[in-house]
């Protein structure tokens, strides 16, 4: 099926983010047949597998190049790479934005390497994507959780309020920032103007993950995304919605932000945690991403937007089905709503979201990105069929409806609540290198984690290292494993056994 065409271009795009210029530069080198003498060892192409080369393309391996090449990241200021980067900073409206190739997760990690500069400790959203609790493994930070609002109906965990984001502050002076999560993976975006100005009166910053918003930026319809908010430094997983290649992502410091982030800082901290081999193709995307999303996101986000009001519209007609949207807003933790997350809660169908899901594959071969025991959750990105792609899972959908209750009788489930997280009685760092022992998961009730176990989905962490652990979550835990989600975090996925603090 062919790629859609954008209808125009936006007038007020400037000229040169119409440029890719660290593109443009590795397509030149490649182009003009250069004496490879440097890594890597596939020289271009000749040195692959031949499968490898007819699955990926021989063009792709000739743009793959290693760092310091001249002419594209070293060589006359500026180089390609930093006007990329440059012209990303100013698609988003920030100060200076780092290309990541590590994905949003090395965002995370450089946040928390650079506020354990200023001090010791953070408030940090317990729901936290598990990069940003690695964060504070690394860097040492002692973390004063806040607990998102935590949705009474569906079970899943929205942003953090103002309110909480005040006392969490209030009972940390110490605190050096605060880190919070906007969207969520179900499209709650939260209220980071107010967010901001909490951090601010307490003086500290204000860092959103903000890795599901890239395209937030690009479409006056969506809402207004972290840095036009006053967050700042966001993590962007650019890879996620927006075009670049997975693992491809950005972090981007606000202006004004010097008052509480040292830049230099920033900047030492995101090679401390990147390969000294970043990828050139990764990079390119980056580049290819951002000016995709300036010159043609508010048409392209049209039309998926549009296309899914249909898409939800229809799947609401399904008996058994319904659909977070809007309606959700004004729900505690949810100031907006970002429509490019379809969410289906199934309760209604008497199925769990996992099962609803392993249909949906045997059915047409439709592959989600979360199964959860009560929603499924569909990612749509920027520029895709999204018509096509909504009708042919609302299809999909009517025929598992069907398999699931051919009578039309439905037994509609209730979902099983998450317990409350153990006590952190333990810095996350000092839990991950404690002297530690393997117990059988029937002893480990009151041991003190020494690893994360993110019962998944939803992916929230039900323990951290360091935290007490309870016979409720290790059951709820467990349990999830039955129904058929999976285990993150945990060095047995199966959690016969789990890693504790020795006594
Ligand atoms: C909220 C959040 N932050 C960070 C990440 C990490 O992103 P990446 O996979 O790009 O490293 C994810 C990934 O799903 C996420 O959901």
């Amino acid at each position: 099926m062919a790629q859609r065409q954008p209808v125009s271009d936006p007038p007020e795009v400037a000229d040169e983010q119409r440029h890719a210029p660290y593109l443009d530069a590795l397509v030149d080198y490649a182009s003009r047949n250069p004496a490879r003498l440097h890594v890597p060892g596939h020289k271009g192409g000749p040195g692959a597998d031949p499968q490898l080369a007819g699955a990926i393309g021989e063009k792709a391996l000739a743009l793959d190049v290693p760092a310091l090449t001249w002419g594209i990241d070293v060589g006359v200021e500026p180089t390609p790479f930093n006007e990329s980067q440059r012209l990303a900073a100013e698609a988003w409206g920030a100060k200076r934005c780092w290309f990541l190739i590590n994905g949003a997760s090395q965002g995370n990690l450089v946040a928390g390497l650079t506020l354990a500069h200023a001090g010791a400790r953070v408030v940090v959203q317990r729901n936290a994507h598990s990069s940003m609790i690695d964060a504070l493994i690394l860097s040492g930070l002692r973390p004063t959780f806040m607990r998102p609002e935590i949705d009474p109906e569906l079970g899943i965990a929205h942003c953090i309020t103002a309110d909480t984001l005040e006392r969490a502050l209030a009972a940390a002076p110490d605190a050096v920032g605060a880190t919070v999560v906007s969207p969520t993976y179900f499209g709650a975006v939260a209220d980071v103007a107010a967010l901001a100005d909490v951090a601010h009166s307490h003086e500290v910053p204000l860092i959103v993950d903000e890795a599901w918003g890239a395209h937030l930026a690009f479409n006056d319809h969506l809402p207004a995304h972290a840095l036009s908010r006053g967050a700042d430094l966001v993590v962007s997983s650019t890879h996620k919605i927006i075009g670049a290649l997975t693992q491809a992502a950005m972090l981007h410091l606000a202006h004004g932000s010097e008052r509480w982030i040292d830049e230099n800082v920033v900047d030492r901290c995101v090679t401390l945690v990147e390969s000294t081999s970043p990828s050139s193709l990764l990079t390119a995307s980056l580049d290819a991403g951002r000016r995709q999303a300036i010159a043609h996101g508010r048409e392209l986000l049209d039309e998926t937007t549009h296309a899914l009001v249909e898409t939800r519209n229809a799947i609401r007609a399904i008996p058994g089905l319904d659909v977070l949207d809007e309606r959700l807003v004004g729900r505690p933790g949810v100031y907006a709503y970002d429509p490019l997350r379809l969410v289906t809660d199934v309760r209604a169908t008497g199925a769990t979201g996992y099962e609803v899901a392993t249909l949906l594959r045997e059915v047409d071969d439709i592959n989600l990105e979360l199964a959860g025991e009560n929603v499924i959750v569909a990612v749509f990105g920027m520029g895709e069929r999204a018509r096509e792609q909504g009708q042919r899972f609302v299809a999909a959908l009517r025929v598992v409806v069907d398999r699931l209750a051919p009578d039309g009788a439905r037994a509609s489930r209730e979902f099983a609540e998450a317990p409350p997280w153990g006590e952190l009685v333990m810095g996350p760092r000092e839990a991950f290198f404690a002297p530690q022992e393997v117990v059988s998961v029937r002893d480990a009730a009151g041991r003190i984690a020494a690893e994360s176990l993110a019962a998944y989905p939803p992916g929230v962490p039900n323990v951290l290292p360091g935290e007490r652990l309870t016979a409720e979550t290790l059951n709820y835990i467990q349990q999830t494993l039955e129904l058929g989600g999976s285990l993150r975090g945990a060095t047995d996925r199966q959690l016969r056994t789990l890693r504790v603090v020795a006594q």
